[in-house]
């Protein structure tokens, strides 16, 4: 293994101020990034790269969307924030544009991921208890091992990773965890009368883009009808075109009864993130129960109507599924001894790194940042490659290229 890791005299002094002031809650590839335009970063060096991380899928319309930038900039000029102690102009048009564009009766907007997915919670037990007729503080919530859904003390109450949780405990109590992609084990959890949700991401991205068989959907599905479970699905990676639909439930018709997106519904510019239900559900919730300051501001509803709107205006789910089926074909043709599986689905994608060495897929992310590439190792031997949902077939191309030769230094 000899990668060569250039760093320069300006790259390490941005690496030196975070290294000094900052919490070092990360472990970033040393590259120090300061424009983006489409598939591409570029750093304070001026050198071009290849984004293949998309700010974990926030960015599927590609960086600094032109026209996603032209509604923040107009609307940031206007108004930016109400609280919801007042109404704005915008937040109603943003509830019916969205609710329209999902197919669902209400919308509950909020900001970061994890707060959607804690907004969810709240609602599946709201519903437990009001409508389901569960007794108080018994309500249960099924989840996956190997679930990543945020970083809260709540959320992380159900992780099964020991980093999110060591020496960060007391826990909360009320979920239960199975595997995931086991239809039989969720049969069995969903026997409790008190279980009013089962929680899933569709495709388990931080465990490594796991995705699980054809028909899980559908299964979940049948069995949250037959046990009057709430299905509640974290899109927060998956959706927004990711996986070669607007949802990845859509690959199988399915319509979760609660809807949690994020991420890229601001295109990256923002944190914008929303809860998506009907009204059985959602109009449980009465005013003052739950909320948050910039939660509906009007500058995320200006600019999640157009990131939404690009999304289709630009056809990026079928741009996604092919340049992911030619991704994933490209990528075995390689046919390399330190590639041990290439999985994914859309433009959602990994390869699982076989080599000696523990650090290979470390190392070979630095070999591909060197090459032009940036991608981040998940859990150890992982790669994410999961680039804009505007790249080109010619882009694709060249990116295998650059794994490739990146390979070759392993
Ligand atoms: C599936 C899923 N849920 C929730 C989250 C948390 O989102 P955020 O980091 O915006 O809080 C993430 C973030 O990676 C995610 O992938």
């Amino acid at each position: 293994m000899n990668s060569i890791v250039n760093i320069s005299a300006n790259v390490q002094h941005y690496l030196s101020l975070e290294e000094k002031y900052g919490a070092h809650n990360y472990h970033p590839l040393p590259v120090v990034l300061n424009r983006g335009e489409g598939v591409f970063l570029y750093d304070v060096d001026g050198k071009r790269y290849y984004d293949f991380l998309s700010g974990y899928s926030a960015v599927n319309q590609g960086h600094c969307h032109p026209r996603i930038i032209a509604s923040l900039v107009e609307q940031a000029q206007k108004l930016t924030l109400t609280s919801r102690a007042f109404h704005s102009n915008l937040l109603g048009e943003y509830e019916k544009f969205i609710t329209n564009y999902f197919g669902y009766d209400k919308v509950l907007p909020m900001n970061t991921g994890v707060e959607a997915v804690e907004t969810a919670i709240k609602l599946a037990r709201h519903w437990g208890y009001k409508v389901k007729g569960i007794d108080q503080n018994m309500a249960k919530i099924i989840v996956c091992s190997e679930n990543f859904h945020g970083r809260t003390t709540g959320v992380i109450s159900f992780s099964s990773d020991p980093v999110a949780t060591n020496d960060f405990g007391p826990f909360i109590t009320g979920y239960e965890k199975i595997p995931f992609n086991d239809l039989p084990a969720l049969e069995k959890a969903l026997q409790d009368k008190n279980v009013c949700g089962f929680l899933f991401e569709p495709i388990q991205g931080e465990a490594g883009v796991v995705v699980p068989d054809e028909g899980y959907y559908k299964g979940i599905r049948i069995l949250c009808d037959e046990y009057n479970v709430l299905m509640m699905a974290d899109e927060i990676q998956t959706g927004l075109a990711r996986t070669g639909r607007m949802l990845a439930c859509d690959h199988e018709n399915v319509r979760p009864d609660i809807l949690i997106l994020g991420k890229a519904l601001s295109g990256g510019v923002l944190p914008v993130s929303a809860v998506l239900s009907d009204d059985a559900v959602m109009m449980t919730i009465k005013p003052g129960e739950h909320g948050s300051t910039y939660g509906g501001n009007p500058l995320a509803c200006a600019v999640a109507i157009t990131a939404l709107q690009v999304l289709k205006d630009e056809n990026l789910s079928a741009n996604a599924e092919a340049m992911g089926k030619l991704l994933r074909s490209e990528l075995e043709k390689l046919d390399s001894p330190f590639i041990d599986k290439v999985r994914g689905r859309g433009l959602l994608n990994a390869i699982v790194i076989k080599h000696t060495n523990p650090d290979a897929a470390w190392e070979l992310c630095l070999a591909l940042k060197e090459n032009g590439l940036l991608a981040k190792p998940t859990h150890g031997d992982k790669i994410r490659f999961a680039p804009p949902l505007v790249i080109t077939k010619e882009q694709v191309m060249e990116c295998v290229r650059i794994i490739e030769k990146s390979l070759s230094t392993l």
